[in-house]
C-alpha cells in the first residue's frame, strides 16, 4: 500500500496523514455508536385514573420522538395558595407525559401576565389556562389564542365576557355568601349583633377588578344584609357599616399596613374578612400588633395554606373558605390535553355539565374551623363547618396531599 501510494506520485507525509485522519474517523464513529441512546420504542400516554376528564391516550406514529405539547397556566401572585395549584398542574404534567408550564408575577401585575401569556401564544404553545386578574384587559389576548388555535380556559376567577372557552375554579359569589351566612352567625354568637347596635366589618382584598374578589365581596355583603332582614330577633334594626373594600394587591407588607391601619382606626370594629389568602394572615397580624385578643374581633378568611392554618389554631381566624385550588391546576391542564386530543367541543362536552349552555365548571369549597360546627342561618341554609381534622381527612380522600395545604 506504502508503494503503490508513493507509486501514484504521494508523497510519504500525506500518505501518514491520510492514514492518521482515517484511524481518527474509525474511533469517532465506534465512540458515537457505543454512547448512542437505544432506539426509543413510541410509547403510549395513559394517565392514571384520575377526576374527570379523563385524558384520551395517544400512540405517536413515528419512531423519532415527538416533541412534548406544552401547555401554561398563568396565576396571580407568589403565594402557598398558588403553589398548590402548581402541585395541581405537574401533577397532570407528570401523568400526560406532557410539558406543564407554571407561571406567576411575584405580586398582582395585569401587564406581566398579559405580556406573558403573549409570549406563550407566539410561541404557540398547545393551551393556556389564566387567572386573570383584569377580565377586560385580558379578553383581547384571549381572542388572539382562540384565533390561532389555541384553546384558553380562565381558573380561579372567570372573565365571562372574553372568549374562553370555559371556566373552571370556585363559584366565587356562592363562596363569598357562606363566609358571610358564617360571619353573620359568629357576630351573634358573640354579641355583636343585637337590635339596634351597629356593626362595623372591614374587607380586606387583593384586587379590584379580578371578578373573583368583587364576586365574593359582593355575596358577603348580600349574605349580611339578608341575615339582617331575616333574622327574627332583627329584622333589619340594625345598622352595619362596611369598611372598604381596601385592595392590597396581593402585596403582603401593604395588606398588613392596611390592617393595622383599618384596626387602629376602628377600636370598636366588630368583624373582619379575608378575600384573598394574602389577607386573612394580614388582619390577624393587625389584631396580634394590635393588642387584640384573640376572638374579640371575629375573622371570617379565605383558603387553607400554610399561611391561612395558624390563625385559625391561635383563635384569631375563627373560620376560612377552603378552596380547592389543587384542581383548577390539575383538572385545568388535563381539560386542556383533551381538547387537543379529541377536539375543543368534544372535550368541553365530556368535562363540563350542561355545555354548552353552562361554561362554568365549579370545583366547589369547603368552610373550616378550628372546631366542627353547624348552624341554619336565618336566611334557611344549613351552613357545616369542618374542623382541621376532618379537613385533614378530606383532602386525603380527594387525593390532595394535607402537607400542600399546611395540614401535615
Ligand atoms: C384567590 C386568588 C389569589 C390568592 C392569593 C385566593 O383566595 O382565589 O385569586 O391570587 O388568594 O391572594
Amino acid at each position: 500500500m506504502k508503494r503503490s501510494l508513493l507509486a501514484r506520485g504521494i508523497s510519504k507525509t500525506t500518505a501518514i496523514i491520510i492514514i492518521v485522519v482515517i484511524i481518527i474517523a474509525a474511533i469517532a464513529a465506534i465512540a458515537a455508536y457505543v454512547s448512542a441512546p437505544p432506539a426509543r420504542t413510541p410509547t403510549t400516554t395513559s394517565p392514571t385514573s384520575s377526576p374527570s376528564p379523563t385524558a384520551t391516550s395517544t400512540t405517536p406514529t413515528a419512531t423519532t420522538p415527538a416533541k412534548k405539547l406544552k401547555f401554561v397556566v398563568i396565576g396571580k401572585s407568589v403565594h402557598p395558595y398558588w403553589s398548590v395549584v402548581e402541585a395541581g398542574v405537574k401533577k397532570a404534567g407528570e401523568e400526560l407525559g406532557v410539558e406543564a408550564v407554571f407561571w406567576v408575577p411575584k405580586t398582582e401585575n395585569v401587564q406581566q401576565q398579559l405580556s406573558t401569556m403573549d409570549t406563550y401564544i407566539s410561541e404557540g404553545v398547545a393551551g393556556i389556562a389564566i387567572a386573570p386578574s383584569d377580565p377586560d384587559a385580558a379578553a383581547p389576548y384571549i381572542a388572539k389564542a382562540i384565533e390561532k388555535g389555541i384553546p384558553v380556559i380562565t381558573i380561579d376567577t372567570d372573565a365571562p365576557n372574553s372568549e374562553r372557552l370555559a371556566y373552571l375554579g370556585t363559584g366565587n359569589y356562592k363562596a363569598g355568601y357562606l363566609a358571610g351566612l358564617a360571619m353573620w352567625h359568629l357576630l351573634k354568637e358573640k354579641g355583636y349583633v343585637k337590635p339596634g347596635a351597629t356593626v362595623k366589618l372591614g374587607i380586606l382584598t387583593g384586587s379590584l377588578t379580578a371578578r373573583n374578589s368583587l364576586e365574593r365581596i359582593q355575596g358577603f355583603k348580600d349574605a349580611i344584609m339578608n341575615c339582617s332582614e331575616k333574622d327574627p330577633d332583627i329584622k333589619g334594626n340594625i345598622n352595619i357599616q362596611f369598611l372598604g373594600p381596601y385592595n392590597d394587591k396581593e402585596d403582603p407588607v401593604q395588606a398588613f399596613n392596611l390592617a393595622l391601619s383599618v384596626i387602629q382606626g376602628n377600636p370598636d370594629i366588630a368583624g373582619v374578612f379575608g378575600v384573598y389568602a394574602y389577607d386573612g394572615p394580614a388582619w390577624a397580624k393587625a389584631l396580634k400588633q394590635a393588642g387584640i385578643p384573640p376572638g374579640k374581633v371575629i375573622l371570617v378568611e379565605f383558603d387553607v395554606t400554610s399561611d391561612n392554618v395558624p390563625p385559625i389554631k391561635e383563635g384569631y381566624a375563627q373560620v376560612t373558605v377552603g378552596q380547592r385550588q389543587y384542581f383548577m391546576g390539575y383538572l385545568g391542564v388535563k381539560l386542556l390535553y383533551n381538547m387537543t386530543k379529541v377536539g375543543w367541543e368534544n372535550a368541553l362536552k365530556q368535562f363540563v355539565p350542561g355545555y354548552p349552555d353552562n361554561k362554568i365548571y365549579d370545583t366547589g369549597v369547603d368552610l373550616v374551623g378550628a372546631e366542627h360546627m353547624e348552624f341554619t342561618a336565618p336566611t334557611g341554609e344549613k351552613v357545616v363547618i369542618l374542623s382541621l381534622d376532618e379537613y385533614k381527612k378530606l383532602a386525603e380522600e380527594l387525593g390532595i396531599p394535607p402537607e400542600l395545604l399546611g395540614l401535615g
